[in-house]
């Protein structure tokens, strides 16, 4: 759904800059235009988030490492890659004696020693379907890769999406990924970026503080949208951008809160309900498609997209 989102430069800005400055040095002075992020339909987001739905409900009512609905998830995720263009790696490995998997897909194309990530966790925990944990992280990324396809967009960077296997156990498919990447391959990626629940129904704002110009442009969206951030401290290492940030690469994230309680001068800036948690579902069975609250889903889906685009021109 479209945000109003003004451009980087504003036309204000352009205007003040303007009465300051000759044609000529504005010429100058002009960098060259990023390719503007596109608006990711959260229409799609929310189809996809009841495509998981059903493959939990369709296995047990769960799409938890090593059952079922694991693996229907994986495929379900990498079959619209696929055809959509990509390239897609499958990583197994075993984890509490059972059998996981991470999904990589690379976008062909752009810089190969300029890799820019973005990654969710893809399985839920045991008790219930994982709609906003994350099953909301995850269709956002499947889909800003899918836009990445449809506008056939060509960064200067090259782009790689993760999803996740065995976040719940303790980070072990982005960690298996992290620990098997040579020397080399690791100081290619230039950044990565982390998105786990991000539509909690009594939803916060929060922005990974760990590496400054990401969080920058992520806050840079948030401005853009007139939305007050908040920096992310609910148990900072909690999710996989940590084996990343452990191994030196440069990492950032949104996240709209877990189990903490939304403080009134929270509520006040944001709406929803002071007192009560930000996700009461949190790992549990309620964690359905009801779970999720349109609006954060769709900021946030707009905001993976927007640093996606912007770190990798
Ligand atoms: N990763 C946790 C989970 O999947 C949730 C969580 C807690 C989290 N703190 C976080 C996610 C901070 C991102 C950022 O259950
Ligand atoms: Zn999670």
């Amino acid at each position: 759904m479209k945000l109003s989102v003004p451009g980087r430069v504003t036309g204000a800005a352009v205007i003040a800059v303007a009465a300051l400055l000759t044609t000529s040095a504005i010429a100058d002075a002009a960098p060259a235009r990023a390719a503007a992020a596109p608006d990711i339909p959260v229409a799609n987001v929310k189809a996809h988030l009841t495509q998981l739905q059903s493959i939990a409900t369709a296995n047990g009512g769960n799409r938890a490492h090593g059952r079922a609905g694991y693996k229907a998830s994986l495929d379900y995720v990498k079959a619209k890659l696929d055809a959509a263009g990509f390239t897609t790696t499958i990583q197994q490995f075993t984890a509490s004696s059972r059998v996981g998997y991470n999904l990589i897909a690379d976008w062909p194309g752009g810089d190969a020693n300029q890799v820019v990530m973005a990654g969710s966790h893809l399985d839920s925990v045991t008790s219930g379907a994982g709609i906003n944990d994350n099953g909301s992280g995850s269709a956002a990324l499947l889909e800003a890769a899918l836009t990445v396809s449809r506008t056939q967009y060509q960064p200067t960077k090259h782009l790689r999406f993760a999803w996740w296997g065995a976040e719940e156990l303790g980070m072990v498919g982005s960690r298996n990924y992290v620990n098997g990447l040579t020397t080399a391959n690791r100081a290619k990626i230039s950044g990565y970026l982390n998105f786990d629940m991000i539509g909690s129904p009594n939803p916060g704002y929060f922005v990974y503080d760990d590496d400054p110009a990401i969080e920058k442009t992520l806050k840079d969206f948030y401005a853009g949208i007139g939305v007050a951030t908040e920096i992310e401290t609910e148990g900072d290492g909690r999710s996989d951008h940590a084996p990343f940030k452990s191994a030196g690469i440069p990492v950032g994230g949104v996240f709209t809160g877990a189990s903490s309680t939304k403080s009134a001068a929270q509520a006040a800036k944001w709406g929803g309900t002071a007192g009560q948690s930000f996700d009461r579902c949190y790992h549990s069975s309620c964690d359905t498609t009801s779970n999720i609250n349109d609006t954060a889903l769709n900021r946030n889906s707009d905001a993976l997209a927007y640093a996606v685009w912007e770190l990798s021109d």
